[in-house]
């Protein structure tokens, strides 16, 4: 039972480094980090963070009775960010970041008549469903963005 936590445990960290390292990258100032830490975060891992924040602070004027309207156009650089070195953009990934972009584009559409906490759920659903296949790690922190 504990290897096959073990194994779990490394399946889940070597998904997406960044995650397990992260800890370690709390300490000083950012300048002194870059010094410490041998890990560099891809682009694409900078990124995602950005995405997370914008949809967090979506969620947030969501729940506070604001509708989003400025759609935030840096989401588009999920198109060209460089990877990792060890991911690559295969057709996966491509097909994902189409539909997720769709998707989150909705969330703007003033004409819909879907809801908009539904339209943005589906938004933070195509983020997880992409994690389901290429890195696993974040995807707790990422389902905490669903409005419940
Ligand atoms: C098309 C696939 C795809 C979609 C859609 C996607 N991600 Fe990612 N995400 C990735 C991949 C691949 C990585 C690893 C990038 C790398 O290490 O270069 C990643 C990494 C991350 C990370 C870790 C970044 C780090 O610091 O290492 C977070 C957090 C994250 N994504 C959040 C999100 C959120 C939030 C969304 C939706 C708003 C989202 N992702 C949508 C594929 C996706």
């Amino acid at each position: 039972m504990f290897r096959f936590f073990l194994i779990l445990l490394f399946v889940v960290c070597s998904s997406c480094k960044y995650e397990s390292q992260k800890s370690s990258q709390n300490f000083g100032s950012d300048s002194e980090e870059k010094k410490y830490d041998l890990y560099e975060p891809s682009e694409m891992a900078l990124h995602m963070n950005v995405m997370f924040d914008i949809q967090k602070s979506i969620k947030e004027d969501i729940q506070n009775g604001t509708t989003p309207t400025d759609f935030p156009e840096e989401i588009l650089k999920i198109h060209s960010a460089q990877m990792s070195d060890f991911k690559e953009r295969n057709q996966t990934f491509e097909a994902y970041s189409h539909l997720f972009v769709e998707k989150f584009e909705l969330i703007f559409d003033s004409t819909s008549q879907v809801p908009l906490e539904k339209r943005y759920n589906d938004a933070v659903k195509l983020c997880l469903n992409c994690h389901q296949t290429e890195c696993t790690g974040p995807i707790p922190r990422i389902k905490k963005l669903l409005i419940k």
